[in-house]
């Protein structure tokens, strides 16, 4: 068993992680254009103004992704590019470039995957309290809705939030990732609770205004609770912390139930209410109502996770890593069972089929003598991820797998200085270079997985 015949095999991206052109054709500001002109928040002060200059390479970075094979490609749409005020008026030339590029991806026989929310919130919504303001289920269907009457004839997919606990976490809490503000707890409990509003808003407006029948995700992330060993003890263990509330409360936006069973199963996880009380906004039956509207697909975005076993007190506990465990560029841990276990655990405590919207590594790529890019390090982690994710699929309902990222591009607090592409993205010049591992998920694809 393996990989379905109509197996999704993908690449992603992100607006402004790649496309530049940010005071262009009417383009509106949002929170990272702003928060990237303050010196101190990012690596060297870099900002996304150029990035990969995607908005006007569009057509070649296309021509890349068929060359690559790609099935489906999974970009988002700058919300401040095509509503620069957040809502009101909208922006024809920012609509144009969107439909340029759908266009172009049909054309060469690629799927467009769409996320609404890669993390542009327009700077204007968010002077009006952004995700504290109730209002912003209504900005956020409003801007859905746009999306839905202009694009949905030919985009299927759609993703709604990327990441709702990077964007309220790092965003809101830590404060490295724009706005960069370090707010209450309780505010940011709040923040999360209308971003999931805002999402059930999108899928309600996404649906009535669609052209064609929809099918429509979610793409939290998930760092991985895997077993550290096949004894059943230790299954339940990582079952038991994967799906967790944290002890202390500091560290509740990483956190799976707290942002999926809303999603998913219509209401907060129990023990959450309770340990978070003091915290939490008022819920109302209708909010849950509108979180839980139903769709269709389940994305995460998984990289890494955590070993577990039952403890000799009959409690789950981490397993300490070892010295030497192997680390990515960014300093992440290579973990290939997250994508074995990760699907496993959330379909069965989800139902939805499952799509890996993210999952690739940061190498310290560079140009060699022979003009190529060798990264024997993604290559060798893309095999063993895929590898577990294989078993996933012969297992539970995997439907797709977007890598990240089709090309280097702005990571956003660490810059450029991360390499997280299948191309390599030589800045100075723009010029495109595919690196071994693209030739390689080349194969992987035309051979559905086969050799992996
Ligand atoms: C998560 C985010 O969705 C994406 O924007 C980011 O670049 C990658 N993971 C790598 O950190």
């Amino acid at each position: 068993m393996g990989f379905r015949d109509d197996f999704v095999w993908g690449a992603a991206t992100s607006s402004y992680q790649i496309e530049g052109a940010v005071r262009e054709d009417g383009k509106g500001e949002h929170i990272w254009d702003v928060f990237t002109k303050e010196p101190g928040h990012v690596y060297g002060d870099h900002t996304g103004e150029t990035a990969c200059d995607h908005y006007h390479r569009f057509r070649e970075d296309v021509k890349i992704m068929k060359e690559m094979g790609l099935k489906a490609y999974r970009f988002s749409i700058d919300w401040s590019r095509v509503l620069p005020e957040g809502s009101g008026r909208v922006n024809e030339k920012g609509i144009a470039f969107y439909n340029a590029l759908i266009d172009e991806l049909l054309a060469n026989g690629i799927e467009p995957y769409v996320t609404l929310y890669h993390w542009e919130l327009p700077y204007e919504l968010y002077k009006k309290g952004g995700w504290m303001n109730r209002d912003i289920a209504e900005w956020f269907g409003g801007y859905a809705k746009l999306v839905a009457e202009r694009f949905s004839d030919r985009v299927k997919y759609f993703f709604t939030l990327n990441e709702p606990q990077c964007f309220v976490g790092l965003g809101f809490l830590s404060g490295v990732h724009a706005p960069g503000v370090k707010a209450p707890l309780r505010d940011t409990f709040e923040m999360a609770h209308n971003a999931m509003r805002a999402h059930g808003r999108a899928v309600q407006m996404l649906r009535q205004y669609a052209k064609q029948p929809l099918v429509i995700g979610y793409a939290p992330t998930a760092s991985v609770a895997y077993p550290d060993s096949d004894k059943t003890e230790d299954i339940e263990a990582a079952r038991q912390l994967f799906f967790e509330i944290p002890e202390d409360v500091r560290n509740w936006t990483w956190n799976v139930a707290w942002w999926s069973d809303p999603v998913l199963l219509g209401h907060y996880p129990e023990e959450g209410l309770m340990r978070f009380a003091p915290y939490l906004p008022k819920i109302t039956d209708e909010d849950m109502k509108l979180i839980s509207e139903p769709i269709d697909i389940y994305g995460q975005n998984i990289y890494n996770g955590r070993s577990v076993r039952m403890g000799a007190d009959g409690k789950p506990e981490f397993v300490k890593r070892w010295e030497g465990f192997p680390r990515t560029a960014i300093d992440w841990p290579v973990t290939p069972e997250v994508l074995y276990w990760g699907p496993k655990f959330l379909y069965e405590r989800y139902q939805r089929p499952i799509y890996i919207t993210e999952n690739g590594i940061s190498c310290h790529d560079v140009i060699s003598l022979d003009g190529k890019v060798h990264d024997p390090n993604r290559i060798d982690f893309l095999a063993r991820y895929l590898h577990e994710l294989k078993r996933a699929a012969g297992e539970v309902d995997v439907r797709g797998y977007f890598q990240w990222s089709l090309m280097d591009n702005f990571e956003w607090a660490s810059g450029y200085s991360e390499r997280f592409g299948l191309v390599y993205v030589d800045y100075p010049t723009q010029k495109r270079i595919f690196k071994d591992s693209a030739y390689w998920y080349r194969d992987v694809i035309k051979n559905n997985g086969a050799n992996i």
